[in-house]
């Protein structure tokens, strides 16, 4: 039985400033504490994460997150084991703010250091939240992110396909832009589709027609840009009605593709005959009731459970690199003063990378 391991984790990729402290073993671990300090209020008025912005914010603040995390769980820096933090992909500033402020606490306390990357924290989570058991399917979509991972280990990541584009909550927070509702979009756009009928409009479906796991979003929110239009030009403004019926309609598009798109990602991964097959999802997009709805129906048509980390560690956060570098100090990593932040760091290196790079950083 392996010793229990305090981890301290610090996030710093993209608008979150966070640290966290995680104890426990590899699948049995717990959450002594989680500070993440957003920045939306900063960035709010830019229509988008300015880089610059991101990078003074998280240097201001990412000391007093990691004493709050180290307070809250009632601990000192001597006593954890290591450091674990995300060297990338996300917005090199950020990222080396974080990277830097690691390496500094590694030298005074002479604790280890471990790069952790950021999508590994994501995809890891259902470890941490659920014991998910190896293999299992992962959907990671959010702002930033969109692709399905066959998770076979810490560092045995195995991309079966993403978006080429725009990633789903981009498409989300654009749709809310041009419909005139508040940021972040997601939220927003679920609760006028609450109000509107789906059948309304009929949206496309990008990419159903091409074999494989790859998405494409960017082309459901210049549909709606031309619905809306031709809204315009016919009577001079769109009703609210219309407004909730675009935001149902665009929502079902979204909804589709990846339920059909997770079917084909699932049928691929049951090919590996897990154990206890699970289809988790994580990052804000699975916040989404609807969405998670059509998730949890494929995952059913396939036996598989349908794992949704809590919404605090489905978004940004540190407890997820933590965790993350607790699974990868037991297996024996340990990086150096040399470990670099890097924008780009895909997790699965033998597949083709990915087009495109939203408002919040390359996706890897
Ligand atoms: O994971 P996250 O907090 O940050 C990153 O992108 O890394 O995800 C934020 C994204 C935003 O684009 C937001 O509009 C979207 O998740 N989101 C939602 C919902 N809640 C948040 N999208 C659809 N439905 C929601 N309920
Ligand atoms: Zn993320």
């Amino acid at each position: 039985m392996t010793r229990p391991l305090t981890l301290l984790g610090i996030e710093s990729s993209c608008d979150d400033t966070a640290a966290a402290v995680v104890r426990g073993t590899s699948g049995a671990a717990e959450v002594l504490s989680s500070v993440v300090e957003g920045q939306t209020s900063l960035h709010a008025d830019f229509g988008g994460v300015v880089p610059e912005i991101a990078a003074r914010a998280h240097a201001e603040r990412l000391d007093g997150c990691v004493a709050q995390a180290l307070a809250e769980a009632g601990l000192s820096l001597a006593e954890v084991d290591a450091i674990a933090v995300t060297a990338g992909p996300g917005l090199i500033g950020g990222v080396m703010s974080g990277v830097a402020l690691a390496k500094g606490l590694s030298a005074g306390s002479g604790k280890p250091l471990i790069g952790v990357n950021h999508l590994a924290g994501h995809a890891l989570t259902p470890r941490l939240t659920d014991a998910a058991v190896y293999p299992y399917l992962m959907l990671l979509v959010s702002g930033g992110h969109c692709q399905f991972l066959l998770v076979r280990g810490p560092q045995d990541f195995t991309r079966l396909g993403g978006t080429i584009d725009d990633a789903p909550g981009e498409a989300f927070d654009k749709t809310a832009r041009l419909l005139g509702l508040p940021q972040p979009g997601g939220p927003s756009v679920e609760a006028e589709a609450l109000k509107g009928d789906a059948k309304c409009f009929r949206l496309p479906r990008p990419l159903l027609d091409r074999a494989g796991c790859d998405m494409s979003f960017s082309g459901l929110k210049t549909a709606l840009l031309r619905a809306r239009d031709a809204l315009v030009a016919e009577k001079a403004g769109i009703t609210l009605q219309d407004r909730a019926d675009l935001c149902a309609g665009f929502q079902a598009a979204v909804a589709d593709v990846l339920a059909e798109k997770s079917r084909r990602a699932m049928a691929l991964y049951m090919e590996a005959q897990p154990a206890k097959p699970v289809l988790a999802v994580a990052g804000g997009v699975a916040a989404n009731k609807s969405i998670r709805a059509s998730l949890e129906t494929v995952a059913a048509e396939f036996g598989a459970a349908c794992l949704a980390p809590p919404l605090a560690l489905c978004t940004d956060n540190a407890a997820m690199i933590a965790y993350a570098g607790l699974e990868l100090f037991e297996a024996g990593q340990q990086d150096g003063f040399s470990l670099a932040a890097r924008p780009r760091w895909p997790l699965d290196t033998t597949s083709p990378s990915l087009l495109g790079s939203g408002k919040k950083g390359a996706k890897a």
